[in-house]
C-alpha cells in the first residue's frame, strides 16, 4: 500500500511538473495565431496554416531603446504572442528591457514563466525571493553578457547600478508569461484591497495605506 501511496506521489509530482514548466506543446507545426478570431481557447485561435507567412514568425525593432523617462527609470519591450503571432503554442517570448541611470524594473512575479536574462549593456543588480525556504532573498550583480534565471512564479527585480544606461534582453517560457508588479496589484488594485486588510498585513496605520492606495 505504501509503496502505491509512494508511486502514485511520484507520478503527479512528476506530471505536475510537466505541467507547470512551461506552456503546453503544440500538437501541430505550428498555430499562428488569428488575431481576428473570436473564438475563445486556452491560447489564440489558428491561422489557416495554408495563408501564413513569413511575417507571422517575426518582429521587428527589437534594437530601439525603450524610453525610460518615468517614474522607475526603465522600459520593457515585449515581443510576446500579441506582437509575434508565430509565437502561439510554442511556449516562448523575448522582452527588451532598458534602464535609466539608478532605473528598477521593481519586484513583479510571470505566473506563467521563467525568465533568463543577459546583459547587453551596463550592468545590473538582480534578485529573487523563495517561497521555500521561506523567503531567501537570492541576489547578484551582472556585468555584460552574464547570465541569470528568475524560477518561474517567485518575485523577481533588476536595478541599474552602472554608470550609464543599461540594455538586457530576457526569454520567457510562455507565449504569454503575464506580469504582476506586486506594488501595483496590492495597491493599485480597482476596486481596492478593504484599507483594515493592508493595515494588518503591513503593520502600518491607515494613512499609510491611504497614501500607497492615492499613488498607484
Ligand atoms: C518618453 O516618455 C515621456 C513621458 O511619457 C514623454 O514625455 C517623452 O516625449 C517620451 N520620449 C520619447 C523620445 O518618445
Amino acid at each position: 500500500m505504501a509503496f502505491y501511496i509512494f508511486f502514485f506521489g511520484l507520478v503527479l509530482s512528476f506530471s505536475l511538473s510537466v505541467v507547470i514548466a512551461s506552456d503546453h506543446s503544440p500538437l501541430q507545426d505550428f498555430c499562428v495565431a488569428d488575431t481576428r478570431s473570436r473564438v475563445l481557447v486556452n491560447g489564440l485561435a489558428c491561422k489557416d496554416p495554408k495563408t501564413v507567412e513569413a511575417a507571422d514568425f517575426s518582429f521587428c525593432g527589437l534594437h530601439l531603446e525603450g524610453n525610460t523617462s518615468n517614474p522607475i527609470g526603465s522600459s520593457v519591450t515585449p515581443v510576446t504572442v500579441f506582437q509575434l503571432p508565430g509565437l502561439n503554442t510554442l511556449g516562448i517570448s523575448l522582452v527588451r528591457i532598458d534602464y535609466a541611470p539608478s532605473g528598477v524594473n521593481p519586484p513583479h512575479t510571470h505566473p506563467r514563466a521563467s525568465e533568463i536574462i543577459t546583459v547587453l549593456e551596463g550592468s545590473l543588480e538582480v534578485g529573487f525571493v523563495t517561497s521555500s525556504p521561506e523567503y531567501r532573498h537570492i541576489t547578484k550583480v551582472l556585468l555584460k553578457g552574464d547570465v541569470f534565471v528568475f524560477p518561474i512564479g517567485l518575485v523577481h527585480y533588476q536595478r541599474n547600478v552602472g554608470s550609464g544606461h543599461a540594455v538586457a534582453i530576457a526569454a520567457l517560457s510562455s507565449q504569454n508569461p503575464g506580469v504582476v508588479v506586486i506594488a501595483s496589484a496590492v495597491f493599485g488594485s480597482k476596486p481596492s484591497i478593504a484599507n483594515d486588510i493592508l493595515v494588518k498585513a503591513f503593520h502600518v496605520d491607515k494613512g499609510v495605506i491611504n497614501y500607497l492606495h492615492s499613488i498607484f
